[in-house]
């Protein structure tokens, strides 16, 4: 019988449910490919992260780190829970101060920040952790703000796969750990009174370990600064990345176990380099939506050779690169053949004309018809953000779950989305 992961997603007599409403009914309502959202999921995540941090820590604030997935809807989710928002470009801080975070809960935290970007930051008014010497000199041509916080590098980077580690030698990520005291000089000597410290080490860690290494490195530089600059910390930012398993063999990371050692950490850290009682922000995307959401998928086509068997569905690497990008793996059940015993050897693959979109190699599913449904599970964080129109093929649409109710919270788009904002010159007209 195929697993289904959790309470979210039901298998009542074999057909798929999500939070209470068939697949199947919202699939044949909205048609495919859909993003499927379980509101009640994403309000768990948040709180299981929340609750256990401050069990241990009460000054513990988490910045949702808007990227994984930005719908409008989740935004609005996460803020009546109480969470802060961490964008990584002006559009996400845009749609943050849409869903109606006020600016004192938006950090930013981008890499290669352009003047007019760093303009309308300041004019928002949001807090910004500082990637490079040059993006600081540069704000502070203009504007003194109120605080500065520095994404240090601590040369310690983790992550499921290389694209998404973040710290190291090799990383284009923070300030190296030379030039820090240099940063908080400069924001010092023109005025500013307040500070924060940042990093982010990577993305997708099952593993507290990375963090305990990070953290001694990122608050022994925070010490480093104290002692020659006499500055103190608002808060310590260390990033996001709390991983989710998504192959079967995969253990979920003991978040209980996670937050005691990282806080236990934190407090002995703070107290041995006189920090006093800062902060610690934490800034996770994929653990608070990415087991929230399935994408639906329909198969159209069954080709069968020698060599393999092909599903043909309508979902490819431009509605989930996940796998082409970073060869990983997502959980697939079949949404109308949850209690077939799963005998076949399958290759999920998508419609683009690349050689590389495929889903998944080698599946084990039930045998798999024209008409079938698949769910592709853990499709919440770097889904539908990661989403494209490749192949002139429109973006699909996303339908949000809660209790039995449901409601399409993103069109899908159009053949005429496609023509959008383009126009030809005189001389094609
Ligand atoms: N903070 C910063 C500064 C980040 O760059 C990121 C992710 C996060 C927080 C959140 O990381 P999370 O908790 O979601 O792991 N597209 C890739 C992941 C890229 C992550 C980039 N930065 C994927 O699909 O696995």
């Amino acid at each position: 019988m195929a697993k289904v992961i959790h309470e979210y997603f039901e298998n009542k007599d074999g057909l798929l449910y999500v939070d209470g409403v068939s697949a199947l009914k919202l699939a044949k309502e909205f048609d495919t490919p859909l993003y499927v959202m379980s509101e009640r999921r994403i309000r768990d995540n948040f709180r299981c992260l929340s609750e256990t941090l401050t069990k241990h820590y009460s000054k513990v604030r988490i910045y949702y780190s808007a990227k994984a997935n930005t719908s409008l809807s989740v935004l609005k989710i996460l803020l009546s829970e109480g969470s802060c928002v961490d964008a990584v470009s002006p559009g996400e801080v845009y749609l943050a101060l849409k869903a109606g975070f006020p600016s004192e809960k938006i950090l930013f935290t981008g890499t290669s920040v352009r003047d007019d970007e760093l303009r309308f930051l300041v004019e928002t008014n949001v807090t910004i952790n500082v990637d490079s010497l040059s993006q600081l000199k540069r704000l502070l041509k203009f504007h003194v703000p109120d605080l500065v916080s520095v994404r240090v590098n601590p040369e310690v980077g983790a992550g499921h796969h290389e694209h998404v580690v973040t710290g190291g030698k090799a990383s284009k990520f923070g300030i190296w750990q030379g030039d820090v005291v240099e940063a908080y000089r400069l924001a010092k000597k023109v005025g500013v009174k307040k500070f924060g410290i940042q990093m982010h080490i990577g993305s997708g860690n099952l593993t507290v370990e990375p963090y305990l290494e990070a953290m001694e490195k990122q608050l022994q530089i925070a010490g480093h600064v104290k002692n020659e600059l006499g500055v103190d910390f608002e808060f310590i930012d260390i990033g996001g990345g709390v991983g989710v398993p998504y192959r079967p063999e995969e253990k979920p990371l003991d978040i209980d176990e996670f937050a005691e050692r990282i806080l236990e950490l934190f407090k002995n850290k703070t107290r041995e380099y006189e920090l006093g009682e800062p902060w610690i922000y934490l800034e996770p995307g994929r653990f608070i939506v990415c087991d929230a959401v399935v994408l639906l998928t329909a198969v159209n086509t069954v080709k069968v050779t020698p060599f393999k068997k092909f599903v043909g569905v309508d979902a490819g690497f431009n509605t989930l690169i996940r796998p082409a990008m970073y060869g990983s793996y997502h959980p697939i059940v079949v949404a109308n053949k949850l209690n077939e015993p799963e005998k076949d050897i399958y290759d999920v693959a998508g419609p683009l004309c690349e050689s590389g979109d495929i889903l998944a190699r080698d599946r084990k599913l039930p045998k798999i018809e024209e008409g079938d449904l698949l769910a592709v599970l853990n499709a919440g964080a770097y889904g539908f953000s990661m989403s494209s129109q490749y192949n002139s093929r429109p973006r699909c649409a996303e339908v949000l779950v809660k209790d039995g109710e449901y409601a399409l919270v993103r069109e899908r788009e159009t053949l005429e989305t496609l023509l959008e904002r383009q126009t030809l010159p005189p001389w094609l007209k």
